[in-house]
């Protein structure tokens, strides 16, 4: 069994940028984050994209608002990075408190600065195969991870648990889009999903993204496969510094004794999520420059 490194993978990616962002001349690339509240993940998560970003060189702005913003608030930041002509990127931390309407955020990034490919132009752009569009960064950062560890899909089952806007949609339509990288035979689970252990021995690559905690055990992997562990559960743990430990939706002891490859958590599929999104930040970046 192999371990995929994504801290390694990252690496090489966010050396690739560094290259790429100290050979611009003249502006650089900048992304501006907007968080609402202090979700403790949250404030992690974005603190990490926060210190990867400058260390590329690419500008970041951090913008922490009060849980009790309202939305029309919400819009008016939204509309003022949409206008300034130095933020490339614009990426609005999820989850939102509940008397926020994330979806109408998202779609309130102009496309162009959609650096989250959350928007339903961006969405749209996946499912026709445009390649001008940004792809969600999680998803992205998995296709990354497969295709630089060596794992071929075409010809394969790919069976992706977990149907969100963030991670299950877009990775499924990746797998499935006709290019040389993907061709998969995609299958979807989900909540209504009634044997869902029958469906993933099928798998010969299995990205699982449900959010729950070890779900996945050994009995429910056909030999061989790739297993990709996408969730990031808090585990309470008094004996860590930090108060908890983290785990994926992957029972890694149990898995790793059937699988071929397998993620770890952490250390797999979440560095990967924060390099795409540099790389999308430049992106947006170069597009911009050349409609200007
Ligand atoms: N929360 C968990 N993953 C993500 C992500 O990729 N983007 C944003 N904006 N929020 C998230």
């Amino acid at each position: 069994m192999e371990r995929i490194d994504g801290n390694q993978i990252s690496a090489e990616i966010i050396t690739e940028l560094k290259q790429e962002v100290s050979a611009l001349e003249g502006a650089r690339p900048c992304v501006v984050f907007i968080r609402v509240g202090e979700d403790p993940a949250s404030v992690s998560y974005v603190k990490k994209k926060d210190k990867v970003a400058r260390e590329i060189g690419i500008d970041s702005r951090l913008n922490a608002v009060p849980e009790s913003i309202t939305q029309d608030e919400l819009f008016a930041l939204i509309d003022g990075f949409n206008e300034d002509p130095g933020v490339s990127g614009i990426l609005i931390q999820s989850p939102l408190p509940s008397h926020l309407d994330e979806l109408a955020a998202f779609r309130r990034v102009k496309p162009e600065k959609d650096v989250d490919g959350f928007h339903t132009v961006n969405l749209g752009m996946l499912c026709q195969e445009d390649e001008a569009g940004f792809v969600a960064c999680t998803p992205a950062g998995i296709m990354e991870l497969l295709q630089r560890s060596g794992v071929k899909l075409s010809g394969k089952h790919v069976v992706v648990l977990g149907r969100s806007l963030i991670v299950g949609k877009p990775v499924a339509l990746l797998a499935l889009q006709k290019k040389n990288w993907a061709n998969a035979t995609v299958t979807v689970c989900h909540s209504r999903t009634p044997d869902i252990a029958e469906v993933t021995r099928r798998a010969d690559v299995l990205i699982a993204a449900i959010g729950k905690p070890g779900f996945v055990s050994g009995d429910m992997i056909k030999p061989g496969a790739v297993v990709v562990d996408v969730g990031i559960n808090r585990i309470p743990d008094s004996s860590r510094k930090s108060g908890y430990r983290l785990t994926g939706d992957v029972d890694f002891d149990s898995v790793a004794e059937h699988a071929s490859k397998i993620t770890p958590v952490p250390g797999g599929v979440g560095p990967m999520t924060v390099a795409m999104l540099m790389k999308n930040t430049v992106k947006a970046f170069r597009l911009q420059q050349n409609t200007k």
